[in-house]
């Protein structure tokens, strides 16, 4: 018997297959057939600042409108209850998968400025969540803006968050940073409890035909993993943090690469959008195999077999290789 057991975020895990933010998450029923499936916990989808904000704006519209022109307008105010309101259906639904699902659930905020919006942070820790993904999504334009300010948002969110609740907190990151190292040290030194790599960002295209920038996220393939893939090899053993590896997840072999990277757990978003949930229990099957093809009793054993630490040629992770990948390159036609 295989033991396919992992540790993340203090969690004991079953395996290291974890769905990440995705659209599945957004029932409770998905959020079901994903552990169903053999997932050994679950990421929900973005609560974004936006959304929170918004609840903030549109309740302080109905406190205040008509007010100046009739004093007992209070009175007549509606209740936050009588409104649509996403945050409180993000928490009401994270609350219901904690009564109803025995893996571990992990809601996610999605913010950039340390404001009050953080405070949901602290919603999500009493609904009973596990664990809490932070995924600072911030896309600078301003030229004047300089990298360790930018850099600096993301020490305040996570520090609010950290100072808001006890659970542990994971960071979700884009590999775009001058100094990735760095900035990664810093957030483990105000306490994240795991990093997360990589978001994808979403990348708007243009339609030629409406001349118009056109949404369309795009899902990924198995290539998308090498950037992923190489962080984790740099940071296992390096940094004191959980490693979480999103960005072409999609067989066995992905999953399996990973973990000798150094990733702790693995997450899969599109290979579930393209082939269903189901999918979870392939690879399960599928890393089964594997293992006992090439005599592997443990995830642990395995976890940082292939790390920058562990291989015959460390630079293999580095730039000196880069110069002989491409005196290698063989054109083929
Ligand atoms: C349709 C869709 C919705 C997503 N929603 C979220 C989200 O709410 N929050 C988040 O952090 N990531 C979100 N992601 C990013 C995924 O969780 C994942 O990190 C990314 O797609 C890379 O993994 P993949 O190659 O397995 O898709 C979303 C991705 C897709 C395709």
């Amino acid at each position: 018997m295989i033991d396919f057991k992992t540790k993340y975020l203090g969690l004991q895990l079953k395996n290291p297959i974890v769905p990440s933010a995705s659209p599945i998450s957004r029932s409770l029923d998905g959020m079901k057939q994903l552990e169903d499936a053999g997932a050994s916990a679950v990421v929900m989808y973005s609560l974004f600042e936006e959304e929170i904000l918004h609840e903030g704006a549109e309740l302080d519209h109905y406190l205040h409108y008509g007010t100046e022109s009739n004093p007992e307008a209070l009175t007549y105010m509606p209740t936050a209850a009588e409104y649509n309101l996403e945050p409180d259906k993000y928490v009401e639904l994270l609350r219901k998968a904690k009564e109803s699902l025995s893996i571990p659930v992990i809601p996610s905020l999605n913010g950039i400025t340390d404001g009050g919006w953080i405070k949901y942070a602290k919603h999500f820790e009493d609904a009973g969540a596990d664990a809490i993904e932070l995924n600072v999504y911030y896309i600078p334009t301003d030229p004047r803006l300089k990298s360790d300010d930018v850099e600096e948002r993301y020490i305040d969110v996570l520090s609010g968050v950290k100072d808001t609740v006890k659970i542990p907190v994971a960071v979700k990151l884009s590999p775009f940073f001058s100094s990735l190292p760095n900035l990664a040290g810093r957030l483990v030194n105000v306490g994240a409890n795991g990093l997360v790599l990589f978001n994808r960002f979403y990348q708007p295209d243009i339609d030629l035909d409406q001349l118009e920038v056109t949404p369309g996220v795009t899902l990924s393939d198995s290539t998308a993993n090498r950037l992923p893939m190489r962080w984790i090899a740099i940071f296992y053993g390096k940094l004191q943090v959980d490693l979480a590896a999103t960005s072409g997840i999609h067989t066995a072999e992905d999953v399996i690469k990973m973990i000798m990277a150094g990733a702790d757990v693995t997450m899969m978003c599109s290979a579930l959008l393209q082939n269903g949930i189901g999918h979870v229990g392939k690879v399960l099957t599928d890393m089964e195999r594997w293992f006992e093809g090439h005599e592997y009793e443990s995830v642990t054993q395995m976890k940082g077999s292939m790390s920058q630490r562990s291989v015959a040629d460390p630079a293999a992770f580095e730039r000196a290789n880069y110069v002989k990948a491409l005196n290698r390159f063989k054109m083929s036609v």
